[in-house]
């Protein structure tokens, strides 16, 4: 790979201010200054160093985060804070971007890749990709809700939810449940206890698919996922 595809690649901004940037003499390729935007390298085997820093080549980054309420699961926004806003520079550069949506005022997991091809995967309806989500509810969850969310309820706009595993952890005045669902409509939890005449105050994402989130994670948090975690993602079953 030309070297300043790999710059470029490793977020060292276009392909011309890269030139730039190795004009300036400050990148070392194995132990030499390189100027020259043509040179080819081996990413598994050569080394790569800018201002002193070993540049490690990974085409995908793949990032678990606990995202607390107020920050917004979008790349940008005008005025809210957003999941990307939460990075390092150094996994911004990746440029990666959160699979789905939790609402502003939801918690929990959720899933940044610059890997398209696998959020599209885990997006598509066609997957069936379970999430689990626990929440607290004004109300008192029963066992005939837990029958209706295995049927599936209608939303507001007339839609029929595809069957969901609701397990009441406390039922009272305020209810706590965990609720898996294979689908990703908008505000869906939220408006499933609605058909139910019931409504959540606390919303929190648990799980994606096969990866739970990481307990040790505080609310802002994020890390990598682990090689293992990938795998599990990348084969999980379909
Ligand atoms: N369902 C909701 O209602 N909100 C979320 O953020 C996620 C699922």
């Amino acid at each position: 790979m030309r070297i300043d595809k790999f710059l470029a690649n490793m977020g060292f901004g276009t392909r011309k201010e890269v030139k730039k940037l190795l004009k300036t003499g400050t990148v070392r390729l194995n132990d030499e200054t390189v100027k020259d935007a043509k040179v080819h390298i081996d990413v598994n085997r050569d080394s790569v160093i800018v201002n002193g820093e070993v540049i490690e080549y990974k085409e995908f980054i793949y990032l678990m985060m606990n995202k607390p309420q107020g920050v917004i699961s979008a790349t940008e926004d005008s005025k809210d804070e957003t999941v990307v806003d939460l990075l390092q520079l150094e996994d911004a550069r990746y440029e990666p971007f959160p699979v789905g949506r939790l609402d502003k005022d939801t918690e929990g997991f959720v899933l940044l890749t610059n890997n398209g091809k696998l959020a599209h995967e885990l997006l598509s309806p066609k997957k069936h990709v379970p999430k689990t989500y626990y929440a607290r509810i004004q109300g008192v969850v029963t066992e005939e809700d837990v029958a209706k969310f295995k049927i599936g309820v209608t939303l507001d706009d007339g839609y029929e939810t595809k069957p969901a595993d609701l397990v009441i952890l406390k039922s009272g005045e305020i209810s706590e449940i965990e609720l898996t669902i294979t689908e990703g409509k908008f505000h869906q939890v939220k408006r499933m206890f609605i058909a139910v005449d019931k409504k959540v105050t606390y919303l929190k994402r648990l799980s994606i698919g096969p990866l739970k989130l990481d307990p040790t994670l505080e609310l802002g948090e994020y890390r990598e996922l682990t090689d293992e975690e990938i795998e599990l993602l990348v084969n999980r079953e379909q």
